[in-house]
């Protein structure tokens, strides 16, 4: 059907988006299309968006704009507009004359259904948004990697934070059924897949809303005795659903990789509150500390942000206090940014600049604990999967460790892409390590 049809994918956001646009370069690749690298040369151009914050949609609608010129030149072009803020803002976007088709983030099933609709009848707009259940295509995804898988163990999140978007764009939870999960792991350990990455939004809530006793740890245990996966990660989880069972199958199971993503948010209880997290400083504390008692390597990195309506400078003390008193390895940062619709939205607002001038001080403390995290990593001899080349420098190869470290190298000869292979250490920095070669195969 779209035999000879070239498309571009350009996808913002989270892990769950480029999961989805594999599915949509699935679905496209199965009618007969090919990709290709820019909107330009495409006949079909997907934009899978973002909502998490404000700069993130600036960056799509900055884009779509340019587009408008590419698509008045080469009228058969179909634009699709996927994603968070597809779900958000369909309305709004559908009007954008030049937008064809607007598709939800459950609706990714239909899209063969649509493109048939387009064909026989190229001038229509067709908006496609759900916000019951998500249907997943019978189609597979088409895979970036050929050694690492995403897996959806859950969609959506129950849980409302007052600052988040997630619930409005990728609706209630729900989780997968088990067997669905450990099958289509098998198969993609039979493809030769080494690693494979748990995806969900409250991850470790898995199975909940399936009420059938069965968890996020017993399916942790099970994902980790197929034969031929040898690291499984997830991400990302909600800090206080981890509960002993959990702590103790993530840190005895050989497979799953020691690192673990604990979003604090804030280090002060009220503004917790005020943010509708369900926990306590306290109670955060203790999970961190539970993970290094029975862990002691572990990485643990979080997500923080500051400048939260009502927060004073004490309440952003307090963040600065947790950050260096739990010293994670590493930590994604970020200023406040209301998203209509959300509950803090509607709260009084701390100004731009205050917001980015917490933002500076943080990242500062926490840059330089990051910079001392890693220099500890100095002298180890570690085993790393093999991503691909450096970005910075086509002569090296870059890999992970399973605390999630990049590790630079030297390229040889041999193609060591998608391989496990033995580094040492030899000097670090704030974005990550630079080793040398010392075993493959
Ligand atoms: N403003 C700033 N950061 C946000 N996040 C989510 N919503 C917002 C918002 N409105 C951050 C949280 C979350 C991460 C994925 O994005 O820290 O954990």
């Amino acid at each position: 059907m779209l035999n000879g049809y070239k498309y571009f994918i350009k996808t913002y956001g989270c892990q769950a988006n480029e999961y989805d646009s594999e599915l949509i370069a699935g679905i496209l690749e199965k009618f007969g299309a090919n990709p290709v690298d820019n909107e330009i040369d495409a006949d079909i151009v997907i934009f899978n968006t973002c909502a998490i914050r404000k700069n993130a949609e600036d960056k799509f609608y900055g884009r779509l704009g340019a587009l408008k010129k590419i698509k008045n030149e080469k009228k058969e072009m179909i634009v699709i507009v996927t994603g968070c803020l597809a779900q958000k803002d369909y309305l709004k976007i559908s009007n954008i004359d030049y937008v064809d088709i607007v598709l939800g983030t459950h609706r990714i099933s239909q899209l063969p259904t649509i493109l048939q609709e387009l064909k026989y009848n190229k001038n229509k707009k067709i908006v496609d948004v759900d916000f019951t259940g998500r249907t997943e295509p019978d189609i597979p995804p088409r895979r970036l990697s050929k050694f690492s898988a995403y897996v959806p163990i859950m969609f959506g999140c129950d849980y409302y934070c007052t600052f988040c978007i997630v619930p409005f764009t990728r609706g209630k939870m729900q989780s997968r059924p088990k067997e669905q999960i450990i099958k289509e792991i098998q198969d993609l350990a039979q493809k030769g897949y080494k690693e494979i990455i748990l995806l969900g939004q409250t991850v470790n809530a898995y199975g909940i809303d399936l009420k059938n006793s069965y968890d996020f740890a017993d399916l942790l245990h099970d994902v980790s005795l197929i034969d031929g996966i040898k690291w499984i990660r997830f991400t990302s989880p909600y800090p206080t659903n981890f509960n002993d069972k959990q702590i103790k199958t993530i840190c005895t199971i050989d497979k799953i990789t020691k690192h673990v993503h604990l979003p604090l948010q804030s280090g002060n209880n009220e503004i917790l509150r005020r943010m509708a997290r369900r926990y306590t400083v306290e109670k955060f504390l203790e999970v961190v500390y539970k993970f290094r008692e029975l862990c002691p390597n572990i990485a643990l990195s979080t997500d923080i942000i500051v400048g939260f309506p009502y927060e004073t400078d004490e309440q952003f003390q307090d963040t600065l206090n947790i950050v260096k008193q739990v010293r994670f390895d590493q930590a994604f940062m970020f200023a406040y940014s209301e998203r209509e619709g959300t509950k803090a939205a509607t709260y009084p607002q701390l100004p731009l600049k205050e917001r980015l001038k917490r933002l500076y001080e943080l990242i500062s403390v926490q840059n330089e604990i990051t910079i001392e995290k890693n220099r500890e990593y100095v002298g180890k001899e570690l085993e790393i999967l093999v991503e691909g080349e450096s970005d910075k420098n086509p002569n090296k190869l870059e890999g992970r460790t399973e605390t999630n470290k990049i590790v630079v190298f030297d390229k040889i000869e041999k193609d060591l892409i998608g391989k496990f292979v033995k580094v040492r250490i030899t000097k670090s920095y704030l974005w990550g390590l630079e080793g040398t070669l010392l075993n493959f195969g």
